[in-house]
């Protein structure tokens, strides 16, 4: 694509191939964007479940902290992998997964300046094809990885399952999908629906020859927990964080606004039966 021409925006269906791949290019184009403008506030190794700030040290959706030492986790969509150097800093195993070469490049970026800290695998593959064997990981997580770029979530929640233990925790965070039906904006024009909420079709950007160049895939949340359900989970809470007080900073459509009158982001803890 010629780098200066806009992408066209607009939603039609995008399968499953298309929309990896247009998530591997965009994430690689934009990694450095991306990490120079979230990076601070997502830190080297905090573990944030969203835009609100909300952190595992503080939620501990995957269990109390103390016990994931030794733990064997998957972190789905990691990004330069701040949540699974949290969780190494905690004495857990984790591998860092992402389709994006780039991102995992930050990953690899952070970790060469502090070589102190505990080293672990970074593995560049698609969340729908998990190259791990079953019953590899006690606990999985995804703080917004894949899930909302993905056409077939159920095929991602299927590997999660496979590659999970029995009785293993699985948690992960999407865009809530309230969200769908409003403009993405941070300021009053993001307040007012403007969209179905019940109109699946994704949310396409295309380049000059009808290529897909970012997809993101809605899901209600009914889809989702028939999701989480269909592919062997059993739901064990849904979490709606709120807008915090002390947080002022905007993302994107995310901002102090909207977090303290519609949920911004929806958490999903699930366990393998
Ligand atoms: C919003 S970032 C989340 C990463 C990190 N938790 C963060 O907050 O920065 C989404 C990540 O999902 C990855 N991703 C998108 N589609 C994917 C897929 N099909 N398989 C694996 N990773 C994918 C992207 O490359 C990107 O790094």
């Amino acid at each position: 694509m010629n780098q200066h021409t806009e992408p066209e925006v607009t939603r039609r269906h995008a399968g499953d191939t298309e929309s990896s791949r247009a998530s591997r290019g965009w994430w690689d184009r934009n990694a450095d964007d991306y990490q120079r403008e979230h990076g601070g506030f997502l830190g080297d190794d905090r573990f944030v479940w969203g835009p609100e700030g909300l952190d595992e040290e503080e939620a501990g959706l995957l269990g109390p902290a103390e016990g994931l030492a030794g733990r064997r986790v998957l972190e789905v969509g990691a990004g330069a992998a701040q949540c699974s150097r949290w969780l190494a800093s905690r004495g857990a195993r984790p591998v860092a997964l992402d389709i994006s070469r780039r991102q995992l490049r930050h990953a690899l970026r952070i970790a060469e300046g502090s070589p102190a800290s505990p080293a672990f695998p970074l593995v560049q593959a698609d969340a729908g094809a998990l190259p791990f064997a079953a019953g590899s990981f006690d606990l999985a997580c995804s703080a917004y990885g894949a899930l909302p770029f993905v056409a077939d979530p159920v095929r991602v929640l299927r590997e999660v399952h496979r590659v999970l233990r029995p009785g293993g925790r699985w948690v992960f965070s999407v865009t809530h999908p309230i969200r769908w039906a409003f403009p993405d904006e941070p300021g009053p024009e993001g307040l007012t629906v403007a969209a179905s909420y019940f109109d699946r079709t994704p949310y396409v950007e295309q380049d000059e020859r009808g290529r897909a160049v970012y997809v993101e895939h809605h899901r209600t949340l009914g889809d989702r927990v028939r999701d989480v359900v269909a592919s062997g989970f059993r739901l064990v809470d849904l979490v709606e964080p709120e807008w915090p007080e002390w947080n002022r900073r905007e993302w994107g459509g995310w901002s102090p606004l909207r977090g303290r009158l519609i949920p911004g982001t929806a958490i999903f803890v699930c366990e393998r039966g």
